[in-house]
C-alpha cells in the first residue's frame, strides 16, 4: 500500500482500531472485518520472534480479508530486527507497518521496548529510519505522550519520528504509568495534531460515536482510535463511521449481539482448539453484554464454562424483559 493511499483514506474514514494484545487476535480481528472498518491492526508481535519465525508469533499474523487495509504492530528495539521483520510482513502481504512505543508491560519496558524508547529519542527516530528504509509500505508508531508525567515529550519525539519516516503517528493521551484513570493529555495531543504535517490518530477513551467525534474535535487530529471500547462490541465501527458521515445508527439487538458472540466463539475454537478457546472467552464474553443486569452472576458463571455448551447454554439465560437485558 502506498503512503498517499494509506493517509487519504485515512483522512477521509478518521477511523483506526487500537492493537490490543490478547484480544485482536485472529479470530477476532475476522469478526471486526464483518463490520468493515478502514484499518485493522494485529495485536502486537515480537519483531525477533518474527524474524526467528516462532510458530506462536507466525500464527498470530494471520492475515484477515476484507475490505480493510491490514496492519501488523511490532514491538522491539532493534532496529536491525525491526527492519527484517517489517520487511518480512511487508512480504506477508500485510499494507502498513505499526511500531509499538507505548506499550507499559514490566518485562517489555525492562527490555528497553515499547514506552522506554520514548526516553531514548535517538535510538526510536534510528528505528523508524531503518524500518522505513527496509520496506515499501507506511510505517507508523503508537505512543504515548512520555514515558512518565517527569519526562514529556510527546511534542519533540513526534517531529522526530515524522522526518524519519512515519506515514502517521497515533498518541495514547497517557503517559507509561498505565493508570487509565488519569485524564488524557489534551493539551500535548492538539500540540501535535497542529504542528506535523503527517496525520495524527487521537487514542484513550473512545468508546462511542460521540467520544470519536469530540476526540476529533477537541484534538484536531486526523482519525480516532477507540481501544477498550472495541472489546465485545464491534458494532462500535459502525457507530463511529455513521457518527462521521451522519448517517443512521442502530444499536444491535439481543439477538445480533447473541449471534455475533457465538461466531467469535466458534472462531476462537476453531483457532485455538475448544479447551484453550473457552479459558480465553472466559474473559471475553461478558464483554458483549456489559449493560445486561446481573452481569456479576454472568462473569463468575462464565469462569466455570468447560467446553462451548456450557457457554452457550449461559447465553441462552440472558434475557430482554421489557427492553432491559437480564441474565437470569
Ligand atoms: C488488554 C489491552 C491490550 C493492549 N495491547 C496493546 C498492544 O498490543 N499494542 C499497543 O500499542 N497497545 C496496546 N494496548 C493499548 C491500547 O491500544 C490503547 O492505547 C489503550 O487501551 C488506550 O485506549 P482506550 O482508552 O480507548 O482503551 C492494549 C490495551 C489493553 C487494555
Amino acid at each position: 500500500m502506498k503512503k498517499s493511499l494509506f493517509t487519504k483514506i485515512l483522512r477521509e474514514k478518521k477511523l483506526m482500531l487500537s492493537p490490543l494484545s490478547g484480544y485482536t487476535d485472529y479470530p477476532y480481528r475476522q469478526i471486526l472485518a464483518k463490520f468493515e472498518p478502514p484499518f485493522i491492526t494485529t495485536e502486537m508481535v515480537n519483531a525477533r520472534a518474527v524474524v526467528e519465525g516462532n510458530q506462536r508469533t507466525v500464527q498470530m499474523l494471520k492475515k484477515v480479508t476484507g475490505s480493510h487495509f491490514n496492519g501488523a504492530q511490532l514491538l522491539g528495539k532493534d532496529p536491525n530486527f525491526m527492519a527484517k521483520a517489517a520487511k518480512i510482513i511487508e512480504n506477508m502481504g500485510f499494507d502498513y507497518v505499526d511500531i509499538n512505543m507505548g506499550c507499559t508491560v514490566r518485562k517489555v519496558i525492562s527490555k528497553g521496548e515499547g514506552v522506554s524508547l520514548m526516553k531514548d529519542e535517538m535510538l526510536a527516530c534510528k528505528i523508524v529510519k531503518t524500518v522505513f528504509n527496509a520496506v515499501d509500505i507506511p510505517v507508523t508508531v503508537k505512543l504515548r505522550t512520555g514515558f512518565c508525567q517527569q519526562s514529556i515529550n510527546v511534542i519533540s519525539l513526534s517531529q522526530k519520528l515524522a522526518c524519519s519516516g512515519a506515514a502517521a503517528i497515533t498518541i495514547h493521551g497517557r503517559t507509561g504509568e498505565k493508570k487509565f484513570g488519569n485524564p488524557l493529555n489534551i493539551h500535548q495531543m492538539r500540540e501535535v495534531a497542529s504542528t506535523l504535517s503527517i496525520p495524527v490518530i487521537a487514542n484513550g477513551g473512545v468508546f462511542s460515536g460521540i467520544d470519536a467525534q469530540n476526540m476529533l474535535f477537541q484534538i484536531g487530529a486526523a482519525a480516532a482510535m477507540p481501544g477498550r471500547g472495541i472489546l465485545g462490541n464491534p458494532w462500535i465501527i459502525p457507530e463511529i463511521l455513521c457518527n462521521f458521515s451522519g448517517d443512521i445508527f442502530t444499536f444491535p439487538t439481543l439477538q445480533e449481539k447473541k449471534d455475533i458472540c457465538a461466531e467469535h466463539i466458534h472462531n476462537v475454537c476453531e483457532f485455538y482448539g475448544e479447551k484453550f478457546g473457552v479459558l480465553k472467552m472466559r474473559r471475553i464474553v461478558f464483554l458483549y453484554f456489559s449493560s445486561c443486569r446481573y452481569l456479576k452472576s454472568l462473569k463468575s458463571d462464565i469462569h466455570m464454562a468447560e467446553t462451548i455448551d456450557n457457554i452457550h447454554a449461559l447465553l441462552h439465560k440472558i434475557k430482554e424483559v421489557d427492553g432491559v437485558w437480564i441474565y437470569e
